[in-house]
This record gives structure tokens, sequence and C-alpha cells, in this order.
């Protein structure tokens, strides 16, 4: 069997791939589904109709439900008044039938040109539904996954009256400092495409006027996450190659996909704020990459262009609407300062036409004129379909990280009949507020804990302890200075530090009794992950590493269950515990999966999207890193540890250069053997693939055989590496993966595609181009891939 991919051109979006190929030529052509037969008709001629004032309140949002950042309670709260004035276009945080139709009646039927609000929400992994967070998806290296995931939450989102999602999230992520780093897809550019056009497919389904598809909002525009030392709201400092190679893939990726809104970012991008940046938002966004719909500013982040220190009120409003920014988001600077300016000669009321022309489409284009309200349904219960889903979704994105031979006992893991008494511990045990992660919509009394599924395997047979709490009151002390107005404190129970020494006692008696103790630790969806919740330290909080260091020491063989959002430093337990899973938030099916996994029903095949660093101050660390004049290991895998022979040399005195666990890492419960790969023409003329847009020049093939003796899932990855460019480029870059189920004994022939889309890279004028050179091709499971080829592209 031959299977063969390129994940960047979708078969279904035919009209994406014509669109896309014209863009490659620097050619930007509308957004088909921005472009419907009759709409900009519709949008001009409403357009003639409205007053400035109007033309304004079309641009203006503001969070009329909860707050989701600082402030909100000091705003306006006569949202009906405002609707009924025209003078706000969009809400955020206001969901369900009742209070959506109550706002949108308002809108059809008071205001004088009955122009539909739009509602916005942050559904992030699922609304109701709870999935694994959105790292876990890249996890599973499997965008249908991710359009499912999308799917799902897009269509509870719109019948809750929500036809707009602030998702997904596409920056790049590579210092897991960066509490969001759970809501991106990792570390690569290119599984962060490839995800970025599943998740914008999966929400608007190629075609925004289907009653169940919703809008996206792709964030945050741009780089947000390389805030320096990863401090979320940070600035951002970069050379335009690494933003343009690295940083704005994702982003151009979702928008050849058709994603029909953006949200500018709070971080300055070499020294000129995300909303308020003409480069990223109209030179790059729109002239080169032709977007045509619509970009929101994230909260509040007009008003902070004053904290930028680039002006008061009316000049960074100006700033930011001179740039692109077209609806400001909860910051009530638009709906106050710029009619004043337009009517000055300040602003051109041109660009306020662009602006509302760009949201009014949208709007048409969703359908909201037609169908302005939802039916009230029921209160939301989920059905088991879904519940199979989100447990399906799961079981691709768990990480088997070590699974080495116990002696006398053999490897840990599948647990299949070999343990009678499993002895469950740890504050993620049975923690359904946490299991679901941060940024989630649903109730997380729905999460299925891992205890609850364990149970249901072991019935007596399983004995638990929790051993200690994910916070420690010292933790909450220090939270609570932060700045968390005492909240955190109450939900840990106080300043008080409590005697973790009798609980962890506890669970000690507790593993004694058992033949294999299972450990759940992690971090708090609450207060550690997600937005405002960036780390220094990135160990196990409160008293987690001594429960584990208390339980290793019984004797008792552990499996560690890692629960968390981003990469926490597990070195401890990599040398000292033989079995680890690492499972992200793993949503409401959580327990579930882990169990599906832990006792072999799933065979584990996922992949790390992102570095597991020895130290945290290893970050930013990732595999795709340039090449050095002293490389530490004296070849080219400078990430691939070996003895350096000499002092001078870039590498740590204290540490390895490596990862703990490396990029694409991820075990199975079957092993996997690669031939060496082939290319299909060893050299290809410059000429020929430059003039090949998105086609293939070049097909690398691979077999894969599992030879272990169970059924597995390998993500197949293939790297590149242009040994011979006018600029640097990095020592390895993913630009191939396939999911490939193989039975026992079973090979398959699996192929990539190579062509400009692949081998392109930015040369000193910044601009896309191959030139003559040799790229080496390794293909294997994961970056550290050892199966090579080469291909030349020669004059
Ligand atoms: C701030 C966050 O950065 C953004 O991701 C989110 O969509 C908005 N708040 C709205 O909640």
């Amino acid at each position: 069997m031959v299977i063969c991919l390129r994940h960047a051109l979708p078969a279904l979006f035919i009209a994406a791939l014509i669109s896309s190929s014209l863009i490659a030529q620097g050619r930007p052509t509308p957004n088909p589904q921005l472009a419907a037969k009759g709409l900009n008709t519709r949008v001009e001629s409403l357009l003639k109709k409205m007053t400035l004032e109007e033309k304004i309140g079309q641009m203006v949002q503001f969070s009329a439900g909860f707050a989701t950042g600082p402030g909100a309670a000091e705003k306006n709260t006569h949202f009906d008044d405002l609707v009924a004035k025209g003078e706000v276009g969009s809400f955020l945080n206001v969901v369900g039938a009742e209070a959506t139709n109550h706002y949108q009646h308002i809108a059809m039927e008071k205001t004088r040109l009955h122009i539909p609000l739009i509602f916005g929400l942050d559904v992030i992994h699922g609304d109701h539904t709870v999935f694994p967070v959105p790292l876990a998806v890249a996890a599973s290296f499997d965008p249908p996954a991710a359009e499912i995931v999308a799917h799902t939450g897009g269509v509870e989102a719109r019948a809750d009256g929500v036809p707009w999602v602030f998702s997904p999230m596409v920056d790049i992520a590579r210092d897991p400092r960066w509490g969001r780093i759970i809501e991106s897809n990792g570390e690569d550019p290119y599984l962060g495409s490839v995800m970025a056009r599943a998740w914008v497919r999966g929400y608007q389904q190629g075609d925004l006027s289907k009653p169940n598809s919703v809008a996206v909002s792709v964030k945050h525009f741009a780089a947000y996450g390389a805030a320096i030392a990863g401090r979320d709201y940070n600035a951002t400092d970069m050379s335009e190659i690494t933003l343009r190679q690295v940083y704005l893939e994702p982003y151009r990726a979702a928008v050849e996909e058709g994603a029909a809104t953006m949200m500018s970012s709070f971080n300055s991008i070499n020294g000129v704020p995300a909303t308020a940046n003409p480069f990223t938002l109209t030179q790059i966004l729109r002239k080169e990459w032709g977007f045509d719909g619509f970009v929101v500013s994230d909260w509040g982040a007009v008003k902070e262009l004053i904290n930028h220190s680039i002006g008061d009120g009316p000049t960074v409003a100006r700033k930011a609407l001179m740039a692109g920014l077209d609806m400001d988001m909860e910051g009530n600077l638009y709906g106050t300062v710029i009619a004043q300016q337009v009517r000055s000669g300040k602003i051109p009321e041109s660009v306020i036409d662009e602006a509302v022309r760009r949201i009014l489409r949208v709007k048409f284009a969703l359908g909201l004129f037609e169908h302005p309200y939802v039916e009230p349904g029921p209160a939301y219960e989920p059905t088991a379909e879904k519940r199979a889903l989100a447990r399906k979704v799961a079981d691709e994105t768990l990480v088997l990280l070590k699974n080495d031979p116990v002696e006398g006992v053999g490897a840990l893991l599948p647990m299949t009949g070999k343990a009678k008494k499993v002895a469950l511990m740890g504050p993620m045990a049975d923690n359904q507020r946490d299991i679901i992660g941060s940024w989630s919509q649903g109730d997380p009394k729905n999460a299925v804990t891992l205890r609850k599924a364990l149970s249901e395997r072991l019935g007596d047979g399983l004995l638990y302890a929790e051993g200690c709490g994910l916070l420690s009151g010292q933790d909450a002390v220090t939270l609570n200075k932060v700045n968390f107005g005492g909240s955190v404190a109450s939900a840990v129970g106080g300043n008080e530090v409590p005697d973790d020494d009798q609980t962890i006692a506890a669970a000690v008696e507790t593993a004694k009794q058992a033949d294999v103790a299972i450990l759940a630790l992690g971090e708090s969806a609450n207060w550690m992950e997600g937005e405002a919740s960036s780390r220094v330290h990135l160990g196990f909080t409160g008293s987690q590493e001594k429960l584990l260091e208390a339980v290793v020491a019984t004797g008792k063989p552990v499996i560690l269950v890692v629960m968390a959002g981003r990469p926490l430093e597990l070195k401890w337990a990599a040398e000292h515990v033989p079995a680890i899973l690492e499972a992200w938030s793993p949503g409401m099916e959580g327990g579930h999966a882990i169990a599906d996994v832990l006792f072999g029903d799933v065979n584990p095949s996922g992949k790390l999207p992102s570095s597991l660093p020895r130290a945290v101050g290893q970050e930013p660390l990732y595999y795709a890193q340039m090449p050095t004049g002293r490389p530490a290991t004296g070849v080219d895998l400078s990430h691939i540890p070996t003895d350096s022979p000499s002092k001078f040399v870039s590498r740590y005195v204290d540490e390895e250069n490596s990862a703990l666990f490396p990029f694409g890492w991820g075990l199975s419960y079957t092993r996997f053997s690669y031939s060496k790969p082939t290319v299909s023409r060893e050299s290809v003329p410059l000429k020929e693939v430059l003039a090949s847009g998105h086609s293939p020049v070049v097909k690398v093939g691979v077999d894969v055989k599992n030879t272990g003796s169970v059924a597995g899932t390998e993500v197949v990855q293939m790297y590149i590496r242009n040994t011979d460019a006018s600029v640097e480029q990095p020592v390895r870059e993913l630009k191939g993966f396939a999911r490939v189920q193989l039975a026992p004994g079973e090979s398959k022939h699996v192929e990539f595609p190579l062509g400009f889309d692949e081998l392109n890279f930015y040369n000193v004028e910044v601009k896309r181009t191959v030139e003559p050179t040799t790229y080496k091709i390794w293909v294997g499971g994961s970056s550290l891939a050892t199966e090579e080829t080469s291909l030349q592209i020669v004059e």
C-alpha cells in the first residue's frame, strides 16, 4: 500500500487551492467565502445608508457577559441603550439563546438599519463538549482530529447564538514558561500550519453560510508566542526573516484556508505594537496575503497602546485604525475618539468605510441578516456520541515518553492483567476541574477523572490516596501576591501550609499495599495554565515531587501520568520512574482515554509537538535550531547529545543541550522499522522548482514496518536540511508527516511530496526562494530520525 500526503493541500478545498496557488505567485485573491455572489453589492448598498456614527458603531465590541480580561466592570453597562443607538456592532462573552436573542432583538428591531450583532466567544477546545487542549491535539499529528474538535465546538457555539469563535490560536510557542503554550500547536511552523488549516476547516467548513458554520478569529496576530522570556504580554523582537519563516507561517496558512477574521496581539513586534502595526496588519496581511476579512483587537489592546507609549487615546485609536485594525474589543476608544477625528479631517472616512465593509462582509457571509436569532434549546448535556468523539481524540493525543522494563516485571505498560492491586495517587487523579484544562467552556462536572475510569475497570482492585494537593499553601501565598485578590488562597484552603507529610505518608502506605503505583501529577488549569500564567519554575508545584520521590522510594513499580498544559521539567522522574505518559489536559473524557492507553486497549501514538526540557534554563528550546560555528556535537545534529572534545563549543557547562524528550518523540507498545528513504529524482533543476508553484517536484519514499506483535499507529516524520543556502537554515525542519496504521508484521510505503512549498526559505532580501543546494532528508519516528537520503537542486 502507498500513502502519499501533503497536508498543506487538502483535496476537499479546490477553491482554496486555486486561490493559494495565485498567492504563491504574489497575487492575492479574494476569499471565496467572503466573495459570494451579490455579497459586495449588499455591503455597498448598506454602507451608503449609514451615518458616520452607525459605521463606527460596527467597529465597537464589548464584553456584556463574564470578563476574560481586566477592567470589564468599569465599562458601560447600559448595553441595551448602546445597541438601540447603533453604537455597538458586536459582543463577546454573551452566550445562549436567551442572552444573545435579547440583544439581537434590539439590534434588529430598534436600530434604524437593522444590522445584526455578531457574538464572539473563546471556544478553544470544544465548547460544552470539552476535548483535549490544542497543544494535545497537536500531539496527535492528526489534522482530522483538529477538524473534529473545531467542528464540534463550532456547532455547539452556533446553537448558543455564537457564530464567531476566537480560535484557533496559531502562535508558534517555543518557550513553555509562556502559559499560553497550551492553546498553541507547539514549536514547529510546519505542524502549526497544517493544524491551523485543519482548525479553520473544522469551524468554517469551507462555507460560512452553512447554518452551523462559525467564523474563526485566528490569533494572535502576530508573533505573540515569542514574548521575551516567556512572560505574557511582553514585547517580541526578531529578524524579519524569522518573523516570516517561523512565526507568520501558520497565520498565512490559515488565511489561505479562508479564515474570516484575525485578532491582533498584545505584544509589540520589533518596537511597533501589533495592534497598530501597518507592516503586519496591512502590508503583509492585506496586500501580500489578500486577507479580506476583518481584524479585531485583543481585549483592551487599542487602549493599552497608551501604555506602549505611542500616544494618547485619540492618537492610539487613529494609529490602530490607520494600521488596519477594524474592531476595538472591550476598549471603548473607537466609540469615543474616532468620529471627531474624521470630522476634523485627521482620519479619512474611506478608512472607516473599508473597516465597516470588512465587518459587514462577514456578517452577511454568515447569514446573520437572514437568521439573526437562535432557537432556544434544552440545557446542554453531552451525548454519548460526543463523549465518544472526545475520547477518541484524547486517545490519539497521549504521548508515551518512557516505558523501560522493570527487573522481574518487564515493561509496566500496557497493564493488561498483570497487576491485581493498583494504587492511584496524586492531585490530578480525581480532579474534574483541572483535567479539562484552561479556557474550557464546558462543565467540569461532566469530566471523567482517572480515578473514575480506573475504578470502572478495577473495582476493588483500585486503591486511592490523593497524597497532596496541586498547590501548597506557599504557592497560594505567592499567587495571591501576584494579584488574585485572595481567590487562590480560598480555592486551596487558605494560606495555611497543609500537612503534606501526613498525606504523603498515607499515600506511601497505600502504594505499599499495591502491585503497581500510578501517580497522576500535573498543573493547575485554573491558576497556572493559559493566559496570564507564565511560570519561571517548570517543575511540579506544591509537594508533588516529594510525593513522587516518596512513592518511588517504596520500591513499587511506578507509572507516572503527567496532566499539564505545558512541557514540565521531568528530569528526576525520567531518571527514576520506569513508565511516563504525557497526558496534557485531556478534556472531559481524559480519564477514560488515559485508562485506554494504560490497559493497552489503545496503543499510544501521540508525538511531542514541543520539546521537553531537562531544565528551564534551556528555554526557549526547540529542535529546529540554527547551526553554530562551534557545534557541541561535531556533527550537524546539535540537538543530539554526544561528548564534545572541547570546552569552547556552544553548550552549557552544567547541562546537555538536548531535550529530555525531543520534538516528535513518542513510544508505542509495538516497534517500527524504517527503510532507507529514497528520492524519486536525485537532482532537480532550480528553474523547475521555482516554476512549480504548489506542485511537488520530487517524492520521498520510505517503507515503514511494524516489527512488534501488536497493531500500532506510527507518525512517520520527514525532516530536511538545506545545507548550502545564502542565509543559514535550521539543522532540521519538519516538512511532512503521516499517521500510518500497521498490523503486526505489516509494512507500508509512505511518500512525501517535496516542492517549492517545502524547500523555500527567505533570502537576505526577505523574498521566498530556492537556490542551488543539497538538501539532507531524514525520515523516522521523531526529530532524531537517522535514516537519510538527499536531494540536489542544480543550476
Ligand atoms: C484575551 C485573550 O488574549 C484572547 O485570546 C481572547 O480571545 C480574548 N481575551 C477574549 O476573551
